[in-house]
């Protein structure tokens, strides 16, 4: 991971309880030898001291856009050329909404606008408010400009609620700093990547899927992006705006996959099945909305599947321009055994193990995985420990490297 030695780093707090969580990030970033500089906005102040931030940052804590004494130090223009990297944890509802609009009525938002450094923002509001579509839609425009996102994650609430909207922790934020200054080690690289999950029509209406959110698939895609390498991503049912630099074609079905699929390997160097695809469609889709016969005496129905093609197991069997092929494996039980057989039967280069008993996995902020890739007739393996997506995505990526470059 990166080395923070010597980054300007600001730390933007707004006002919001989880405050309190952004001293120990303070700390951790003071322990790798970063340079912090604190910026309050006005309700930040209700929550976290300036004295508390001014003795573990080591630095004066700046509070107002207007304030003499701030500006003969180091003024906010000067904070804003200065920083190497702008953090907002927590990040508010209303400091996002401010931000997205390009508001500059406090000195951290002014300080938003005047940097040409990347922003990271920490979400963290009541589970409700995270939900609003208003600061969904916030959320997705600053990220589309390249502001990037850490959590927020889901849990008990200092207000009672339960849900999404507590702030990542100060590790997992501190990691995602970290990942801000990742070298472009990938440059040169092309990567197309499957994400989310594919829909199987059964009507006009209605059709199987999976709880596939493209998280994971999405994370891969950010963190190769920003390692440099040019990243296409064949995206399924997925509602997440699409990391910046990255090219993303939308499919419905397994078949339109493997049709974007088969088009895209032959020109990448490295091709990445994580869509949940499913494995079997509808024999035949009606035309029209399926009814309900009322004269119908029976309370079931049978439905006929077939199989849908396999295509991570097409990618690998290509005889020309065959990419480097990663598969995942997604299981509840002797996951890896499963992984294990996969690998081999369709022949991949490398398969991440996921275990989604229990809820994991599918839809979550984090994960875990078990990396599996041969060497002539031997099975290696690397444990990756639950981690955020993104953080995760870096280390898979780590170990593709390894294996790609031999
Ligand atoms: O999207 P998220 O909410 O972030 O969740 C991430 C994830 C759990 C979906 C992801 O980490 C994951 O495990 N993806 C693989 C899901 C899956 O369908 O696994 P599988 O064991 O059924 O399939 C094995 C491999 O074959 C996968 O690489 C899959 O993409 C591929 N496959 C499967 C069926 C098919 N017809 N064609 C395929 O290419």
């Amino acid at each position: 991971m990166e080395n923070l030695q010597n980054k300007n780093i600001v730390i933007g707090i707004t006002g919001g309880i989880a405050a309190y969580k952004t001293i120990e990030l303070i700390r951790l970033l003071k322990k790798s030898q970063a340079n912090v500089r604190v910026v309050l906005t006005p309700a930040a102040k209700a929550f976290v001291t300036p004295l508390t931030l001014q003795a573990i940052s080591g630095n004066h804590v700046a509070e107002s856009l207007l304030d003499p004494s701030a500006e003969l130090a180091m003024g906010h223009i000067e904070l804003a050329k200065w920083a190497d990297l702008v953090v907002i944890a927590p990040a508010s509802a209303d400091f996002i909404a401010r931000l997205r609009v390009g508001m500059a009525n406090d000195l951290l938002s002014t300080l938003c606008l005047a940097t040409s450094a990347p922003i990271l923002l920490a979400p963290a509001m009541n589970q409700q408010m995270y939900h609003q579509a208003i600061t969904q839609e916030n959320l997705a425009t600053l990220q589309t400009r390249g502001v990037r996102c850490i959590g927020p994650n889901a849990g008990e609430q200092a207000c009672g609620d339960v849900g999404k909207g507590r702030m990542s922790e100060p590790a997992e934020i501190y990691q995602a700093i970290q990942q801000s200054f990742v070298e472009p080690d990938c440059q040169g690289l092309s990567v197309v990547i499957t994400a989310g999950a594919t829909r199987e029509a059964l009507d006009p209406v209605r059709f199987l899927s999976n709880h596939s959110s493209g998280k994971m698939g999405f994370a891969l895609a950010e963190d190769f992006a920003k390692r440099g390498a040019k990243v296409t991503v064949i995206a399924g049912s997925v509602n997440l705006p699409t990391p910046q630099g990255v090219e993303r074609i939308n499919i419905v079905s397994a078949e339109d996959m493997l049709e974007a699929a088969k088009k895209m390997a032959p020109h990448h160097d490295i091709f990445i099945a994580c869509a949940a695809v499913a494995d079997f469609r509808p024999a035949e889709v009606c035309k029209q909305k399926m009814k309900k016969d009322p004269k119908m005496a029976t309370e079931t129905m049978t439905l006929t599947l077939i199989k849908n093609p396999d295509i991570v197991a097409t990618i690998a069997a290509m005889q020309e321009n065959r990419p480097f092929v990663v598969g995942f494996a997604a299981e509840t039980q002797d996951v890896a055994d499963y992984a294990k057989d996969k690998l081999v039967r369709k022949n991949l280069d490398m398969i991440c193990a996921n275990d989604v008993s229990n809820g994991k996995g599918f839809n979550q902020e984090q994960n875990a995985i078990q990396l599996f890739w041969k060497a002539g007739e031997t099975i290696h393996e690397k444990s990756l420990p639950l981690a955020s997506k993104l953080q995760l995505g870096n280390e898979i990526i780590d170990a593709i490297l390894t294996q790609f470059k031999k």
